[in-house]
């Protein structure tokens, strides 16, 4: 067998945010048919890395008060470290903030402009005024225009799934300043999509052989139209300053002032990615790229970016003059217990939070692998099922074997295995291809089924044991060879079962190889007997069992209270910075403001105008201040003392006599300097730094209800 050149990516995760268990789907699916593709004896490479480009990442630095560049070093270091944790090997994780992908994106786009599939039109678009900027779809936010349903994108609504512009919206609002935005020209380029020669191209090329799964291809037909129809229109490919990413050249040597659209460089990381390995590896770069290349190549995505690499990306490759994509492999996405990840639930949870509760990732890689089935149906970790199935299968099944049978050995024979070469087992294993109906299983990403068979193989060595028992066996005299066989022939069937596992349980199989005492796996170890005399090491416990409380666990560790909106300056709250950090980082990331609270929900907040009579420092408070607060009403005024983490902001002396707002039924709370007996409010940015109190209009009278 002549072994393949592969080349495979999973999609480059956005430097802007924490890598989650959706994620994981992908980059799991990848590494099991990576690692399958290697251990059959193929030359096949993993490269993936970080998405660092665009506004998103550009105004969440900001948010911090760091560089983009400081950002995406911090963002790379914990998606390595959390890719690592789940024993994603990738051969290569770089970022398209790299002089490689600067490289060829650069040269890519000039080839294009000299093919004559580039112009520059102008557009008008959204702009913020206040934070003088253009704005992205997703960072105009109003109500949708089919059903009015409010606090939605500018490019599709939640509720109803309407795609439309973000100038359609009814009453739209800069989501970064708040301001309204207004329409303003721009030059933009264009990637020329609509061209004849893209056109036919993409009809050939969506069509060939078992380039996109059937689901893709139907969803590919759908956008290209009949053959008559010009369905296809051009691709904005560039974007204004101010913007995070890479300046596009102008003719003159000079910059256009105009950068990447972030989705022009993604998929060119790939090949950044991979130049990068080249160049660490001393492989030939052109041998997997070049137009001639009779490498593979294969890109994992999910379904929702399927448009990006089934179009733009073969179109742009094409009329480069690269090699175009052998297979596009996309997959469904992550649902939790039937429902999608949700923050308010707690089933939006990292990959560094699973880590952290101390779960084995291999139970999450097994369950995965049972899961998928080469399809792009989306994939639910039900985790009662979860628990109850990573039991049975790994623990019950799998591991029960050894379990039984590797003491027998090492006590009784010195921990040397007994010939099994002519067992009947053995015979009719040989007959059955197993490890070629797996193999295929592995091949076309079809992991459950490969799972079912491996398993149904367990039964089956199960069943050996339980007939022989050689518990029984080892309290009978003469019947010392007899328990040798047994045992030998269960370790051999744990061997075979190891390696066909190892894909998805690449820690356990290193586990295995040194108890068994063989050199690293190969494909070979799915359906070969050790030898006799082999001597094997003790059986040391490999894997423990999942308890139901674990999940609790990690489910409260990933459940997030409703987080404020606007900072409260009270002594209550000391972490009022930490949640609103997170806060704003949901507005970018997620799409809702989830879990909303009803109007009854929030009248039952009482928030009421009060004076400040007086303002004193605390003594031995750093961020303290007494105030006491008149609310009015009859016959006197009412009188509370409220502390309130302001000090940093304001003289007291400057605060006596102002009116601000106070939640008044806020249970008492004693506090180290006394009873605190309410809050009041104020504004804060994200840095920690600045507090902005609170005041009503001119006429508002203490003691009056805000609602
Ligand atoms: N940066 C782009 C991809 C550029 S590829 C040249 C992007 N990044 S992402 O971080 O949003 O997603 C990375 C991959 O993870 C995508 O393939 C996406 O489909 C996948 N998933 C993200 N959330 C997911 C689930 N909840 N479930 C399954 N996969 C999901 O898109
Ligand atoms: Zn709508």
């Amino acid at each position: 067998m002549k072994p393949r050149q592969i080349l495979v990516t999973s999609a480059l995760p956005y430097a802007n945010g924490a890598i989650h268990l959706g994620h994981l789907v992908e980059y799991i699916q990848t590494d099991i048919w990576v690692r399958f593709q290697k251990l059959s004896g193929h030359e096949c490479y993993y490269v993936c890395a970080d998405d660092t480009h665009g506004t998103a990442i550009m105004l969440r630095a900001e948010q911090e008060g760091i560089s983009p560049e400081a950002l995406i070093a911090r963002v790379h270091g914990e998606h390595s470290r959390d890719f690592a944790g789940f024993h994603v090997a990738f051969d290569n994780y770089h970022s398209t903030h790299s002089p490689e992908t600067r490289a060829l994106a650069e040269e890519i786009y000039a080839k294009l402009k000299a093919a004559g599939l580039i112009e520059v039109r102008t557009i008008e678009q959204f702009y913020d005024p206040v934070k003088e900027m253009f704005l992205p779809d997703r960072f105009i936010k109003g109500e949708c225009p089919k059903c009015a349903a409010r606090d939605q994108y500018g490019d599709s609504c939640e509720v109803c799934g309407a795609a439309y512009a973000p100038t359609e919206l009814i009453q739209p609002h800069s989501a970064v300043s708040g301001a309204v935005p207004v329409l303003r020209e721009s030059e933009h380029y264009f990637f020329r999509l609509s061209d004849q020669r893209c056109q036919d191209f993409l009809r050939g090329y969506t069509r060939g052989e078992g380039r996109l799964q059937s689901e893709a291809a139907n969803k590919l037909q759908e956008w290209l139209g009949a053959p008559h129809e010009n369905k296809l229109t051009d691709w904005d490919i560039s974007r204004d300053a101010p913007y995070f990413g890479f300046e596009i050249p102008g003719d003159d040597g000079h910059g256009t002032g105009k950068y990447f659209y972030v989705w022009l460089d993604a998929p060119i990381g790939y090949m950044g990615s991979f130049k990068n390995l080249c160049a660490r590896k001393g492989l030939d770069f052109d041998a997997y790229w070049g137009k001639d290349s009779s490498a593979e190549l294969y890109h994992f995505i999910g379904k929702d970016i399927l448009y990006f690499h089934a179009l733009f990306w073969p179109a742009e490759l094409a009329h480069a003059g690269y090699r175009t994509p052998t297979k596009i492999f996309a997959h469904g996405f992550l649902t939790v217990d039937g429902q999608k990840m949700s923050k308010s639930r707690g089933t939006f949870i990292t990959a560094e939070s699973y880590l952290e509760q101390g779960l084995d990732p291999e139970w999450l890689r097994y369950y995965y692998a049972a899961k998928l089935n080469g399809s792009i149906e989306d994939i639910d970790l039900n985790l009662e099922d979860f628990v109850a199935r990573v039991n049975s299968d790994l623990i019950g099944k799998y591991l029960n074997i050894a379990s039984r049978c590797a003491g027998f050995i090492a006590k009784r024979f010195a921990g040397e295995l007994a010939d099994v070469e002519a067992e009947p087992l053995i015979e009719t294993l040989r007959d059955g291809n197993l490890h070629q109906r797996v193999a295929q299983a592995y091949e076309e990403r079809d992991f459950s089924r490969a799972l079912r068979e491996i398993m149904a193989f367990a039964d089956q060595a199960n069943k050996y044991v339980n007939d022989h028992k050689p518990w029984e066996l080892a309290k009978l005299p003469g019947r010392e060879a007899e328990l040798h066989t047994v045992c030998s022939l269960a370790l051999t069937l744990f061997k075979r079962l190891t390696a066909l596992l190892a894909p998805v349980l690449p820690r356990l199989a290193e586990q295995v190889e040194s108890f068994l005492n063989v050199p690293g796996f190969t494909w070979a170890d799915t359906h070969t007997t050790l030898p006799v005399g082999h001597k094997i090491n003790d059986y040391k416990h490999l894997m423990t069992r999942i308890e139901a409380k674990q999940i609790e666990a990690l489910v409260a560790a990933n459940r997030e209270s409703l987080a404020p909106t606007a900072a409260v300056a009270n002594a209550h709250s000391q972490q009022r910075h930490a949640q609103h950090q997170q806060a704003s980082e949901d507005r970018v990331q997620q799409s809702s403001w989830e879990p909303f609270i009803t109007i009854d929900d929030f009248s039952r907040i009482d928030l009421r105008i009060a004076r400040i009579a007086a303002a004193e420092q605390v003594e031995g408070a750093e961020k303290l201040l007494r105030l006491t607060l008149e609310l009015g009403g009859e016959p006197g005024p009412e009188i509370r003392t409220v502390f309130a983490g302001i000090k940093s902001a304001y003289d007291p002396a400057a605060l006596v006599g102002r009116l601000t707002v106070m939640v008044a039924n806020l249970a008492p709370r004693k506090m180290k300097f006394g009873l605190s007996e309410g809050m009041v409010l104020a504004a804060s940015g994200n840095d920690g730094h600045g507090i902005f109190l609170l005041s009503p209009d001119s006429g508002a009278q203490p003691g009056m209800r805000v609602k």
